[in-house]
């Protein structure tokens, strides 16, 4: 096993704030995947940041009349808090704006160009004269050739599918400014991928078969189709500045600068050990991220680093996730149709651990899901209040009503403690080999599948009805649940930290380690417990359907 682990989570654009879909897809697996490995003593850094440059942040500061910089200020603090918020343990989340980050996307680019690993081509280009800018064809903007819609981008009409380019559109005009775009000559600097094909063909086809079915058939369908040359600067005013002469009004294309964005962020963190953690055989890397930046991932920065050598090591695997839709619809920040994490917490104070569960329990690791707020209500109410806040809560509350809150200690153990208590190294098993291999549905179904035990075994025991009669019964009863409650504890450490931590306060523990899981008495007899407190609190209709007008109002007034 390699002594460390590298875990980067996608670098969000920081032009809107983020949503259920960011953590869905990449942040709650990524954290829960770091949480365990830190529980398990795994020498663990975890990088992310704000991809702050690119052609959509210039468009949005255009639209809010600043600059920019306002705009990933902005942006980059609301998601910085959400994160943080949400409980995601980064040990660093920095910002591509950084000097840190602007010094070593540019030395990185020089060391490349100076060793004549890009390829220089002048072509023509689409740009707006007003606004003197360079149009991606997402900002040329027309009327489909096919169908009539009338606001059909330069690569594809929404409404009915067609791919295009902008040549195609009726009436072009650019998104920026409303002008009919012109061609423009322009020099630009091209990763020729085409020379690391068979390099790659070797290295993922071949050598890493255990990748996600949909990572892998995307990387083949890629490789397939055959690779070509990728332009890595831009003509724009706003990112790296292209630090070679004659480039004066060019910066790096923001995917080129914004994987460099893992390495930058950590040297910001680790600036005298950082190369411990990107150059050496005993590390681990590990990218979380959306199956939209799947080629990125996989192709275009492995082909830079392999470009670059210097013994920059390649990701060990890519768990990419698919989508989640919200109520049947696309995710679509511009469209307003999200929850947006600030927002959720305001309506849903203190419930970070119900979004991180919902989220888990019905993530989109094989295929797109949809998250419904009817779902969300339902596996709050019935599986986080009704399973395993409901379990815990008896065993504390009864433990205080015949034992004073101490711990009791177990008598002679019938057939149905043992089968209870053989459930747990079962599962703690489960959850291990899950995790491990990025299966956090079934890891955390594993988890509530412990609480179904404990909730299954108080109800077959009846301790309420033994005390009556058989208080050493009754003891050994309450034991059991005690220490049901207390593999719980760690169960559900990578999933539901907040939680976790009030359930340990209720203990009256520190936290577990996983290597106690699974032993036979996590908790002493005569340990006494804290008050029990209610671990989750019933979400009612009402709480529900003010979230679900809000979608139907914004829907409305997109019809309308
Ligand atoms: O898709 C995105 O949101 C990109 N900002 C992800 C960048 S990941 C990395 F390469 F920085
Ligand atoms: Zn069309």
């Amino acid at each position: 096993m390699k002594k460390r682990n590298l875990i980067t989570c996608a670098l969000p654009y920081a032009n809107g704030p983020v949503h259920i879909g960011h953590l869905a897809g990449v942040y709650v697996p990524a954290d829960i995947y770091v949480r365990y490995l830190r529980m398990r003593g795994r020498e663990t850094l975890f990088v992310c940041g704000s991809d702050e440059h690119g052609v959509p942040i210039t468009i949005a500061a255009r639209k809010e009349g600043c600059s920019p910089q306002d705009i990933v200020d902005k942006y980059h603090n609301l998601i910085k808090q959400s994160f943080a918020d949400f409980g995601i343990t980064f040990d660093i989340y920095s910002r591509t704006t950084s000097a840190t980050h602007h010094q070593y996307a540019a030395d990185f680019f020089r060391k490349l160009y100076d060793e004549g690993k890009f390829i220089e081509k002048e072509s023509e280009q689409f740009y707006d004269p007003e606004a003197k800018v360079f149009l991606a064809d997402r900002y040329i903007v027309g009327t489909c050739p096919k169908c009539g819609n009338p606001d059909a981008y330069g690569d594809q009409c929404e409404k009915c599918g067609s791919t295009l380019s902008p040549e195609e559109l009726i009436d072009p005009h650019s998104k920026v400014s409303g002008a009919e775009p012109v061609k423009k000559r322009t020099k630009h600097w091209y990763l020729p991928l085409d020379r690391y094909e068979p390099w790659l063909r070797e290295w993922i086809l071949d050598g890493h078969k255990e990748w996600k079915t949909n990572v892998y058939g995307q990387c083949k369908s890629w490789l397939d189709g055959g690779l070509q040359p990728r332009a890595v600067s831009r003509d724009l005013d706003w990112g790296v500045p292209v630090p070679v002469e004659g480039a004066e009004g060019k910066v790096l294309y923001v995917w080129f600068d914004a994987p460099i964005g893992y390495i930058s962020n950590t040297i910001e963190l680790l600036p005298d050990s950082w190369e411990q953690w990107w150059k050496s055989e005993d590390t681990r890397m590990v990218h979380f991220i959306g199956k939209d930046n799947i080629v990125f991932h996989c192709i275009v920065f492995p082909s830079m680093l392999k470009a670059y050598g210097d013994g920059f090591i390649l990701p060990e695997n890519v768990p990419a996730n698919e989508f989640l839709n919200l109520e049947g619809d696309k995710i679509s920040t511009s469209k307003n149709w999200a929850v947006w994490l600030h927002e959720y917490l305001q309506d849903f104070p203190g419930k970070q651990d119900t979004l991180r569960y919902v989220l888990t329990a019905n993530a989109p690791e094989t295929k797109d899901n949809d998250f419904t707020w009817k779902d969300f209500q339902t596996r709050h109410n019935s599986e986080l209040v009704a399973i395993f806040g409901n379990f815990v809560n008896r065993a504390v509350v009864l433990t205080h009503k015949y034992f004073g809150g101490a711990t009791p200690a177990p008598g002679e153990l019938l057939d149905i403690d043992r089968e209870a208590l053989a459930q747990i190294p079962l599962l703690k098993k489960e959850i291990e080999e899950n995790i491990e291999n990025f299966k956090f549905r079934e890891a955390l179904r594993a988890a509530m599948n412990l609480a179904r035990v404990g909730n299954k075994y108080i109800s077959d025991t009846e301790p309420w009805a033994v005390a009556k009669t058989d208080p050493a019964r009754t003891a050994t009863i309450l034991n059991t649940c005690i220490q049901i409650t207390a593999s719980l504890s760690v169960a559900f450490a990578p999933f539901l930290p907040f939680s976790v931590e009030k359930l340990n306060r209720i203990l009256a523990v520190e936290p577990i380690a996983w290597d106690d899981f699974g032993k036979a008495s996590l908790i002493p007899a005569g340990h006494v417990l804290n008050k029990a407190e209610l671990l989750f609190s019933k979400i009612e209709d009402a709480e529900i359907e003010k979230q679900t007008k809000r979608l139907d109002d914004i829907k409305a007034a997109r019809l309308a």
